[in-house]
């Protein structure tokens, strides 16, 4: 469909829009007697209309009835007329152009000045007309630079004359610069007026401005207006152009050939019949991509736009320009199983396709949006590749040596020893998961790509490792998850960056291995005791000093205390005894009982709770001594203190 332009400025100008809406204003006041000296414009429609509403058009003064209005058109009339109206009795109407009527004072005064008056312009056009009848016949009209030199060349009697040189409104500006060329220079005794209309002038330039971009003008007005005419040669300059008086005309012309068309308008023409012209333009235009599309093949293989029209459960029916159906079944539409049509595409949806099978004879094309994604993420995959850039995708199969990952509509093969599962992991745990991913292999010809879920999370872990020893520092806390346990502690994943807690550091209490106290996957919140950053060795503590029980036990026992202990362990020198959770007392084997004791056995049992006597505590070597004979004695010394009392 071609395009098409309106130029800057167009149609109706300032004095001819006066003009008409003086004389709609005198009707609309009532005035059923109103009569223009002329047609008002150089517009059939607008003229016809005005008749329409009982204004009569009459060439001369002598037609007007005694009770009209007389109107002067924009082009404005010589003094004679003034006179005749005035001799008649007719009221008029004095619609003259300002832009005239400033010509008019021009010639007449520089007439009683004793200038002899040059016209440009066009003799038989009223305009020029009414300028000749305000210089009392001192005038000479020339056409072009030809008639303009030819006078300058007779040495006649005009010559001798002072000059004053003026221009109709409408006069072509290109000739007019010609003209000037043409006369005389540094003569005081010629004075030059430029009277060319702005509006003109405009139009003119714009007009010029326009042609030379397009393929082809219309220009749009009275056939007999001349600035129309003008706008017309200025535009036939440039490129093929057309003169049309309305909008029906337009089904004449052949502008097949013309992909960019431009328009222009007279200063006569109304807004209303531009803006026809653009609309039937439209139509045209229309009308012929419709044919055209009738007419248009599509080819298998062949890429194409469409529109989707419709959206059902199975499939997207698809408007691709042409009298066929497009239909783009589910499969075709996305790689995605779980997905409905309408989760990819919505009616009104402009889509790129590619067209699998046409079945003329039904009037079917079948298409797909999933082979036009495809090759449009394989070039967004090839140069993720060369950007190394991390890419989004979704897993989709589990394949022999990998998975099959799609992204952005393209499958790409990740091998097992890049998706960064461990050898003893299944890769169904991957199925639909949305993963990210980079490109380290791409096959151009093959449209293959491999991939590496693996280089992405290294890449994360090495950031976040130089992040964590950027700020890491002894004391900090960290909330961090147990990945593994040996018997001498527990490793503990803060965040990209393993530390251990030291069997030692897991608790207050004495224990054999770290899984008394965790497992793996617990969260434990640790803190760093020790870097190295150099060897990249972290320790962790784990245990709470509010929580020592060397501090709660120094809190609340003393020596003398007698407290209840529990067998814990027994050695060949005696047996330890748990006082609290975390402090042990050694009872030594000559503490044990009030008699000799050889084997610690025979006396005591692991589990065995038994009533001790704290007899020495070193908090600094966690040292504790404990006796069950210092009870007994107590008890004996007891007992015969009050044997003797009694006697
Ligand atoms: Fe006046 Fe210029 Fe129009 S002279 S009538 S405004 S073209």
């Amino acid at each position: 469909m071609a395009e098409i332009k309106v130029a800057e400025s167009a149609g109706f100008c300032f004095g001819v829009d006066r003009a008409v809406k003086l004389v709609y204003s005198e009707i609309e006041k009532g005035n059923k007697n109103v009569a223009t000296l002329g047609p008002i414009i150089h517009n059939a429609d607008v003229v016809n209309d005005l008749q329409s509403k009982g204004v009569r058009i009459v060439d001369s003064v002598a037609e007007l009835r005694n009770d009209e209005t007389a109107v002067i058109r924009s082009h404005g009339v010589g003094r004679d007329i003034y006179c005749q109206l005035e001799k008649k009795g007719n009221s008029y109407i004095d619609a003259t152009c300002p832009f005239v009527a400033r010509i008019h004072k021009i010639v007449r005064e520089k007439t009683n000045d004793g200038y002899f008056i040059l016209i440009a312009g066009d003799k038989k056009h009223p305009e020029v007309q009414g300028i000749v009848g305000h210089c009392d016949e001192n005038c000479f009209v020339f056409k072009d630079e030809f008639e303009l030199r030819e006078f300058f060349s007779k040495k006649n009697e005009k010559m001798k004359k002072k000059l004053a040189i003026v221009a109709q409104t409408t006069y072509n500006i290109l000739v007019w610069g010609e003209c000037i060329k043409v006369i005389p220079k540094d003569d005081e005794n010629i004075l030059v007026f430029d009277t060319i209309c702005n509006a003109t002038s405009q139009r003119q330039s714009d007009a010029s401005l326009l042609s030379k971009e397009v393929d082809a003008m219309i220009v749009v007005g009275g056939k007999n207006s001349s600035n129309t005419i003008k706008l017309y040669n200025v535009c036939c300059e440039n490129c093929p152009s057309y003169h049309i008086e309305n909008a029906r005309e337009l089904y004449e012309l052949d502008l097949n050939n013309a992909d960019k068309i431009g328009i222009t308008a007279g200063a006569s023409t109304p807004a209303y019949i531009i803006k026809e012209v653009q609309n039937t333009m439209d139509e045209i235009f229309d009308f012929e991509k419709e044919l055209e599309q009738s007419f248009k093949k599509v080819h298998t293989g062949e890429r194409v736009k469409g529109y989707i029209a419709a959206v059902n459960n199975s499939e997207a029916i698809v408007d691709i320009g042409t009298k066929h159906t497009g239909y783009v079944p589910l499969a075709e539409l996305t790689d995605d199983q779980t997905k409905k049509p309408s989760d990819i595409v919505s009616v009104g949806d402009e889509v790129d396709l590619i067209v699998t099978k046409i079945n003329d004879q039904e009037g079917i094309v079948m298409l797909s949006k999933k082979k036009v994604d495809e090759l449009v993420g394989f070039d967004n995959i090839a140069k993720a590749k060369d950007e190394d850039a991390v890419l989004e995708g979704t897993v989709l199969n589990v394949v022999k040596g990998g998975i099959l990952v799609s992204v952005d509509g393209v499958r790409v093969f990740v091998p097992a020893s890049q998706t960064g599962l461990g050898r003893d992991k299944n890769l169904d745990e991957l199925l639909k998961k949305n993963v990210e991913l980079k490109i380290i292999e791409v096959n151009e010809s093959r449209r293959r790509a491999v991939g590496s879920i693996k280089a992405v999370t290294k890449a994360q872990k090495e950031a976040a490792k130089a992040a964590f020893w950027e700020t890491a520092e002894e004391g900090k806390t960290y909330k961090g998850e147990v990945k593994s346990l040996t018997s001498y502690g527990a490793f503990v994943d803060l965040g990209g960056i393993d530390g251990m807690v030291h069997i030692s550091e897991l608790s207050w209490s004495r224990i054999k291995h770290p899984n008394q106290v965790v497992k793996v996957g617990d969260i434990l919140e640790v803190y760093i005791k020790e870097l190295d950053k150099e060897a990249g060795r972290i320790s962790l503590g784990y245990k709470k000093a509010e929580d020592n029980p060397w501090t709660k036990f120094q809190d609340s026992y003393n020596v003398g205390d007698v407290v209840k202990a529990t067998i814990v362990s027994i050695t060949p020198f005696g047996a330890f005894a748990k006082i609290i959770e975390g402090v042990d007392g050694l009872i030594h084997i000559s503490q044990i009982a009030d008699k000799r004791v050889d084997n610690v056995n025979e006396v005591l049992s692991v589990g065995q709770e038994v009533d001790v006597k704290i007899t020495e505590i070193d908090i600094e070597s966690k040292r504790i001594s404990i006796s069950i004979r210092a009870l007994l004695e107590n008890a004996a010394e007891e007992a015969d203190a009050e044997e003797t009392d009694a006697e």
